[in-house]
């Protein structure tokens, strides 16, 4: 299909409103649902959704207060919910073969015993997981603390989640999965190809997710200024100007641009590499009393590790068509716990992309955010600052990291959340225990 750029407007995502709503706890309902949603401007493309909404509506939570969503599976194929960088009991978590069966309901309980951050949601669904989420099941969670809103950061309308994904249409608009990401050749910006988004004069937050399934996004203003605030788990200890940045699958970055710097009239364009995703029009001037202040939040200091674990992903290539994803040399089992943690223990792993050339990786851990001690064997990247909870593995690379498993016990996954690789087996459990 013909995609004329900048000819749509960036849709926002719609916020969830609860059906319960109390100091201590908010209820929400959602249906998870097949519709006909508006992508490719003039074609209805069926797609898989939380509400009937390509790109989920919006949860926003507050730090401390906990948050229960009910979601009732109307779509006909199994399906569950994953809370990416959650901290949550094994059993809210989404666990892959723990599914929400066609006509069923379940319940997932949130405690937002966290702070600050920009979360998602998608299906974690074993095997189908990469299908899922490209037909349509991902969604936006945001938890905001209030030491953060203290920040005067820019806010309500100035604060503005952006999901950035590919997609591949066949010739009558329909989604076409496959396992080949070559094929995803339209990058949709909160579900649109190249929209335009009208802005004041003013700072704006920009939580920016990359929901494909397999993509490493450049990300650049055309070599303009964006001063980066947070990453995956929320504040870095000060803003970052940057220039440019690498946001592989399932990342986030939070971004403060201030477009006072342009006159009224002026277009800015949000790029992955040369190629244009959204282009910022500033239509108007406004008042702006939000602020980006040189001291955020402090990252708490490190304790030892006293446990050092090895992590390898990979592809085994020598049977039939579809390569097996393999961890540390075997494909996901669920019967098969690869590590056991004594909860309250600090950890150091270090985790290796095992392929040749051309085959890069990402690593996700469920449960707990990280932190990058090294990349290569040398300081991370500015990419890899603050908590994380996904960092990306090109080829050849390593990436050392540390977190302390805290309090919940059970089995959680790890894995590459290229969402292709792991449907193909590029996944692995740990078992928190007493
Ligand atoms: Cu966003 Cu296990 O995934
Ligand atoms: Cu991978």
């Amino acid at each position: 299909p013909d995609v004329s750029e900048f000819s749509v407007p960036m849709p926002l995502p719609p916020v969830l409103a609860p059906v319960v709503s109390r100091r201590d706890v908010q209820i929400y309902r959602l249906a998870i649902k097949p519709a006909n949603v508006s992508i490719l401007p003039g074609v209805l493309t069926p797609a898989y959704t939380y509400g009937g909404s390509f790109i989920g509506p919006t949860i926003r939570a507050k730090a401390g207060r906990r948050v229960i969503v009910s979601y009732q599976n109307q779509l006909g194929v199994s399906t569950n919910v994953h809370l990416h960088g959650a901290h949550v009991a094994a059993s809210s978590d989404g666990y892959p073969m723990d599914l929400i069966e066609p006509g069923g309901t379940r319940i997932y309980d949130y405690p937002n015993r966290q702070q600050g951050a920009t979360l998602w949601y998608h299906d974690h669904s074993h095997h189908t997981e990469a299908e899922h989420v490209f037909r349509g099941l991902h969604g936006f969670y945001l938890i905001e603390d209030e030491e953060e809103a203290d920040l005067r950061l820019p806010s309500g309308a100035y604060d503005v989640p952006i999901m950035i994904r590919d997609a591949a249409f066949d010739a009558e608009g329909k989604l076409a999965f496959s396992f080949d990401p070559s094929t995803r050749t339209t990058l949709l910006v909160n579900g649109k190809p190249q929209p335009y988004f009208r802005v004041a004069a003013r700072k704006y937050r920009f939580r920016l997710l990359n929901s494909a399934s397999e993509r490493v996004l450049q990300l650049n203003l055309g070599g303009a200024e964006m001063v980066q605030i947070a990453s995956d788990g929320g504040l870095l200890p000060a803003p970052v100007p940057r220039t440019e940045l690498v946001l592989a699958s399932a990342e986030r970055v939070e971004l403060v641009v201030d477009f006072s710097r342009y006159p009224v009239g002026s277009h800015v364009v949000l790029s992955d590499g040369s190629t244009p995703l959204l282009r910022f029009d500033v239509v108007r001037s406004a008042p702006d009393n939000s602020r980006v202040p040189d001291r955020l939040r402090p990252l708490p200091a490190l304790p030892k590790a006293t446990v050092y674990r090895e992590v390898s992903l990979g592809f085994d290539f020598t049977s039939g068509d579809l390569p097996i994803g393999v961890m540390n040399g075997r494909p996901f089992d669920h019967n098969r716990v690869d590590f056991r943690i004594k909860r309250g223990t600090t950890e150091i792993w270090n985790i290796t992309n095992a392929d040749p050339e051309f085959v890069t990786h990402t690593f996700h851990m469920h449960l707990e955010q990280f932190r990058v001690l090294e990349r290569n064997g040398g300081a991370p990247t500015l990419d890899d600052a603050g908590r994380k909870d996904t960092v990306f593995i090109p080829v050849g690379g390593s990436v050392k990291i540390q977190t302390t498993f805290t309090d919940y016990l059970g089995k959680y996954v790890y894995h590459c959340h290229f969402l292709d690789h792991s449907s193909l087996g590029m996944m692995a459990q740990m078992e928190i225990v007493r």
